[in-house]
């Protein structure tokens, strides 16, 4: 399959519970979630900063959609390596760069693994949306093997042909390697948007700039994030001209899969090599005799279609 699925949920709109660690990009995940699923829930787990902050701005977020979904935190911690955070790309606040509401409403739980397991079994045909590390999902999984028959998949953020936390490994996976193992290895289907396709698709000044023409709140507060997430992107590369908004793309190829092309491969994750931890070993070969697809690799997006999806998104915040 490596053109564009026409209809990859079988569903007008996904349902889907979104698993994340708010986080700039998780923020545009949100969004696009909010607008474009049927958003059952919000879980949260430690990542891109500790899981109090990951779970504080998601409830930020949540108020600043008004959103019915509930939020649920989960992990605090990796399955076994040591916890490390992404604090460097994203501020000790995981949302730098904009003057956040404090959000009013509470935490609705903090089990969500059995938030996960109990939505997954109350509603049919749930996509997972994982944009952070997979412990959550991974925990969820070896509670209720049953998962990986009721859900419709797993869609995530994470891995890809080459890493950013170290030359091969993509944070997401390394972060929790184990944890992303065990979901690699379920037979659940697989949607991965690795940083291949991720850096084509870039918050550019041009297009921070379409964001910050809306009103509303919601439109103040991206932009910021968007300046503070893109300056810090390009001061730490060559050859960027913004910042790749990574996680919105995991919920635009169920809500848009016309905008995507994707290729079946085999994927497995790496858990213990010195220099290759975290790595997503996706076999490429040709042979007859390689192992059957795990996964629907994403290769492509079209770009500017995505990010008019996301300026739609906001916009539609204020109506
Ligand atoms: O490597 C990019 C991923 O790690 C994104 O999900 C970002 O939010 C961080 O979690
Ligand atoms: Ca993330």
């Amino acid at each position: 399959m490596s053109s564009a699925t026409p209809d990859r949920t079988g569903r007008s709109t996904p349902r889907i519970v979104l698993d994340c660690d708010p986080g700039h990009d998780d923020a545009v995940a949100i969004v696009a979630a909010a607008r474009f699923t049927e958003l059952l829930g919000i879980t949260t787990v430690a990542g891109n900063v500790p899981l109090e902050r990951t779970t504080y701005n998601a409830r930020v977020l949540r108020d600043l959609l008004d959103l019915d979904a509930e939020v649920h935190s989960g992990a605090d911690r990796p399955l076994v390596v040591e916890a490390a955070d992404a604090s460097y790309v994203h501020g000790e606040s995981g949302l730098d760069g904009a003057d956040l509401p404090v959000p009013t409403r509470p935490l609705d739980g903090t089990d969500a693994v059995g938030f996960i397991i109990d939505t997954c079994g109350a509603h049919d045909d749930v996509w997972l949306v994982p944009t952070g590390p997979l412990t959550n999902i991974a925990l969820a999984l070896r509670a209720a093997p049953d998962l990986v028959d009721r859900i419709a998949g797993i869609s995530l953020m994470g891995g890809g042909r080459f890493g950013n936390r170290t030359p091969v490994a993509e944070f997401n996976i390394w972060a929790d390697p184990d944890a992303a193992a065990i979901v690699f290895d379920s037979g659940a289907r697989l949607v991965m948007t690795g940083l291949d396709v991720t850096h084509r698709f870039q918050a550019t000044p041009a297009r921070i700039d379409e964001v910050a023409a809306l009103d509303g709140r919601l439109a103040e507060v991206l932009t910021g994030l968007f300046h503070f997430f893109a300056d810090n992107y390009v001061a730490r590369h060559d050859g960027l001209d913004g910042a790749p908004v990574h996680d919105p793309l995991a919920v635009l190829v169920l809500t848009h899969p016309e905008l995507f092309t994707t290729v079946p491969r085999h994927v497995a994750v790496e858990t213990h090599g010195t220099l290759t931890r975290g790595m997503t070993v996706i076999d490429e070969r040709r042979q007859r005799d390689r192992p059957a697809p795990t996964c629907e690799v994403v290769t492509s997006v079209d770009a500017d279609a995505a990010w008019a999806l996301v300026v739609d998104a906001i916009a539609a915040s204020t109506r």
